[in-house]
């Protein structure tokens, strides 16, 4: 949410930020509250849980781990606070006030959640993601563009990355001994590649190279992978599979 902003953006906001420290069982945020600040944990566990019909118990949403940003939504959309925050354990949070936020941070982050919020919802491999959680993924990718016969990958090198086409068309090469890399892959808008070297922490497997004029592929960070996609691991992890067929001999 706050990767968007100039250094004197961020300098404000981070001089705007409040640490706060409380004790596990509190509440934090109350669904259906007014809400005039979000929050990021530095330290601690806390939960989130929603009451999708009235009268019925609470649904358990998820945990947060320290880095992950909540309370947004209020701010973003003038609304009441849609799930409420509980303390499992002693926490420290950074408190960021409406105003801050409203000047500061809030058209940048509503105008991108609003550019991806489509595009991402068409993903295939997304289908089953929370919609909450995947406009999340809005706030953490990276839009880069790359021209025809450039590699967005390379067979062999380290990667930290993984990577979504929102325009353009891919393939991937690989090395199975032979004089030349032979292709094993197309790729075109809404596929996805570079999972593997995270999932697995072995170099690259194959080369990505793009095939159209140009493409635009965007970019998530393992450690943002991690969070906002562990979900998939399983279904990531079983496509995998389909490139058993290809040994380097
Ligand atoms: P806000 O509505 O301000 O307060 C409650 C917060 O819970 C909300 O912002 C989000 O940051 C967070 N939250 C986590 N998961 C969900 C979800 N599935 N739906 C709505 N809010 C969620
Ligand atoms: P990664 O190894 O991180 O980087 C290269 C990517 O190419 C890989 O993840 C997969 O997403 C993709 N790929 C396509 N075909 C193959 C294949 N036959 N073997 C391994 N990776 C492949």
């Amino acid at each position: 949410m706050f990767t968007a902003l100039e250094k004197a953006e961020f300098d404000i906001v981070v001089n705007a930020i409040e640490e706060i420290k409380g004790s596990a069982g509190e509440c934090i945020i109350k669904e259906g509250d007014q809400g005039d600040c979000m929050y990021v944990l530095e330290d601690g566990e806390l939960g989130c849980t929603k009451v999708f019909m009235p009268g019925t118990d609470p649904t358990h949403l998820k945990v947060y781990a320290p880095g992950e940003g909540f309370g947004e939504l209020a701010l973003l959309y003038n609304a009441p606070r849609a799930a409420t925050i509980t303390a499992k354990t002693d926490y420290v949070i950074w408190k960021l006030d409406r105003d801050t936020f409203n000047h500061i941070v809030k058209d940048a982050a509503s105008k991108k959640r609003e550019k991806y919020d489509n595009f991402l919802a068409s993903v295939d491999i997304l289908k089953s993601m929370d919609p909450y959680e995947r406009s999340k993924l809005g706030d953490a990718v990276k839009e880069q563009k790359y021209k025809k016969g450039e590699f967005v990958i390379t067979e062999g090198d380290e990667g930290s990355t993984f990577f979504l086409i929102s325009e353009g068309t891919c393939e991937a090469t690989k090395n199975l001994g032979g004089a030349e890399p032979q292709k094993v892959k197309d790729y075109t808008k809404g596929d996805y590649f570079g999972e593997r070297a995270l999932l697995t922490s072995e170099f690259r497997a194959a080369n990505i190279i793009v095939t159209s004029d140009e493409a635009v592929c965007l970019s998530l960070e393992k450690k943002t992978f991690d969070r906002l996609l562990g979900s998939l691991d399983d279904i990531l992890k079983r496509n995998m599979e389909q490139y058993h067929k290809y040994t380097k001999e």
